[in-house]
């Protein structure tokens, strides 16, 4: 575990991974099982439709983790972390601002915007704030507005995916960053994990891999066609949302559209809070290119003990070719 991650974290988490926030995917349970499970649960304010669910769903999150710090603790429950969209067009944002200063999540994620005004308020309490970029100019600018983490958001990641390969983009970042750093983009299993902080990542920033958790709010459906996909199956397109995310192309098969004739969309308001978003990313499914791991729905607990096991035998193999 690097040390640029605050002390108590090395000793509340099993392996160094967030549960990538995920729109209409991630659900309060998958984040209290993932933070059970000793890796970073989170999830996107938005998925509460309001603020009062917002409110049940932070408080549930609280009382449950602290419920079972209480009752064992020897137990390596990790920290959890929401993910606020700062863009403008975000008409919640108040509210949610809110809502972050009374349960205090440990980490705040936030993205499509500057994080700046909300650096300060979230480190009043002692929370991390980590911001999400996918080029280097992005990365510059959060870098100076004084966020503890950058997420790279690298090509092949589900959702807004950028174009960078994860070698050049943690490379260049490293130059003028120095704060935790968080790697993603098609993470999805023990060995990526390992490959990850190789290349100097602090964590791992894993999306698509626990769409099939059983926790997960994604429809059967959904979960049936990522079993059935592979990375051959995506396709990276603005069409949707006017900026380029990865879906699968059966999901718009699916939707009566056809996937070779997409038309480009201009003009569009980006926000994930946007109707017409909401509702492509609610019929047509988005997913990462590491996709073809996804062999079938598991709890996170058994997902994270899959990863363990995957983790500690790549460890071993490193070790055995380099003593060879
Ligand atoms: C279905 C889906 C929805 C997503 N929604 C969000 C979101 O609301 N906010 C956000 O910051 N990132 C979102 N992402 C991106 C993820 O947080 C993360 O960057 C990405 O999943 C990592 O790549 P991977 O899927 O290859 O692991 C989404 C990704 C997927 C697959």
């Amino acid at each position: 575990m690097s040390g640029k991650l605050p002390l108590q974290f090395a000793d509340q988490v099993v392996l160094p991974v967030i549960v990538a926030p995920m729109f209409l995917v991630s659900s309060p349970e998958m984040v209290i099982e993932s933070c059970k499970a000793g890796i970073i649960g989170s999830f996107p304010l938005l998925n509460a439709r309001t603020v009062v669910i917002l409110d049940d769903w932070m408080k549930r999150i609280t009382d449950e983790l602290s419920q079972v710090r209480t009752n064992e603790p020897k137990r390596r429950v990790a920290p959890w972390a929401v993910n606020l969209i700062v863009h403008r067009t975000n008409k919640r944002y108040k509210e949610d601002l809110e809502l972050i200063k009374k349960y205090q999540p440990p980490i705040v994620i936030t993205s499509l915007g500057d994080p700046s005004p909300v650096v300060g308020i979230i480190h009043e309490y002692g929370g991390l704030v980590f911001s999400d970029v996918s080029n280097l100019d992005h990365a510059r600018k959060a870098a100076k507005r004084g966020v503890d983490g950058l997420i790279l958001v690298c090509n092949g990641a589900g959702g807004h995916a950028g174009t960078i390969n994860p070698l050049a983009f943690i490379g260049s970042v490293k130059k003028f960053w120095d704060g935790i750093t968080i790697l993603a983009g098609c993470i999805s299993n023990g060995q990526d994990i390992l490959a990850s902080e190789v290349l100097g990542a602090d964590l791992a920033y894993m999306g698509t891999r626990f769409i099939a958790a059983s926790e997960s709010f994604a429809s059967r459906e959904y979960q049936n066609m990522l079993i059935e996909s592979t990375l051959e199956d995506l396709i990276y397109t603005d069409t949707f949302s006017g900026v380029n995310a990865n879906y699968l192309a059966p999901s718009i098969r699916k939707a009566g559209l056809d996937p070779d004739q997409l038309q480009k969309k201009e003009g569009v308001d980006f926000s994930q809070l946007n109707q017409s978003e909401a509702k492509a990313w609610k019929d047509i499914w988005s997913a990462g290119q590491g996709v073809g791991t996804i062999t079938g729905v598991l709890p996170v607990a058994e997902v994270v003990k899959e990863l363990q096991r995957e983790y500690d035998q790549a460890v071993s193999s490193l070790l055995e070719k380099r003593s060879k």
